[in-house]
């Protein structure tokens, strides 16, 4: 897991930006932690990245939005969603297959609807109101692969250095 500190919401947009740089076509995002822990704020980040130039906005209401960028932008807000089968009817499954790149807030109480493979992010307030903790953890290959890339890219945020190697 990587864990790393941001100071703003500035902060967390250009952390979420420098993790995009390593998005692939069918990558999926859980975005975890509470009421304004900065789920919006790093997905803004993150879509700007992929050459999103819509204002990307908390999709809190309308559950799920769609960007066009250089990576299509899936956004996805599933606080509101209790059954497995809302989680079908929104066409999760389908955006996964689309190719694009999907970030789902609240996405850690849905997991049994998703599949086994994604980045989770979990933010966290910190001591100052502007400090926020985001632990970034590889659930499966896909991102596992790419631990040591977001290592750097996230080098200036790092909560801790990296584990120096085993051998
Ligand atoms: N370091 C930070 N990172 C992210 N947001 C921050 C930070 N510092 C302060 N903020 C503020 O915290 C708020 C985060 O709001 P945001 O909508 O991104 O949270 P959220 O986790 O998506 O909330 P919700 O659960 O309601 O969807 C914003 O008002 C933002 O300006
Ligand atoms: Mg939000």
């Amino acid at each position: 897991m990587i864990t790393a500190r941001t100071r703003s919401a500035d902060d967390t947009r250009a952390l979420a930006a420098a993790l995009a740089e390593l998005a692939r076509p069918g990558d999926l995002v859980l975005l975890a932690g509470e009421l304004g822990a900065g789920k919006t704020a790093f997905a803004q980040g993150f879509g700007a990245a992929l050459g999103v130039t819509e204002p990307i906005t908390s999709p809190t209401f309308t559950l799920a939005s769609q960007y066009a960028g250089r990576l299509e932008l899936n956004h996805l807000d599933v606080y509101r969603l209790e059954q497995l089968t809302e989680v079908l009817d929104i066409g999760l499954p389908e955006m996964l297959d689309e190719g694009g790149v999907t970030l789902v807030e609240w996405g850690d109480s849905i997991t049994n609807a998703l599949p086994a493979d994604y980045l989770l992010v979990r933010l966290s307030y910190g001591e100052g109101d502007d400090d926020r903790l985001l632990e970034i953890e590889p659930i499966g290959s896909a991102w596992a692969a790419r631990t040591r890339a977001m290592t750097l890219a996230l080098t200036g945020w790092l909560a801790e250095p990296p584990a120096p190697p085993s051998c």
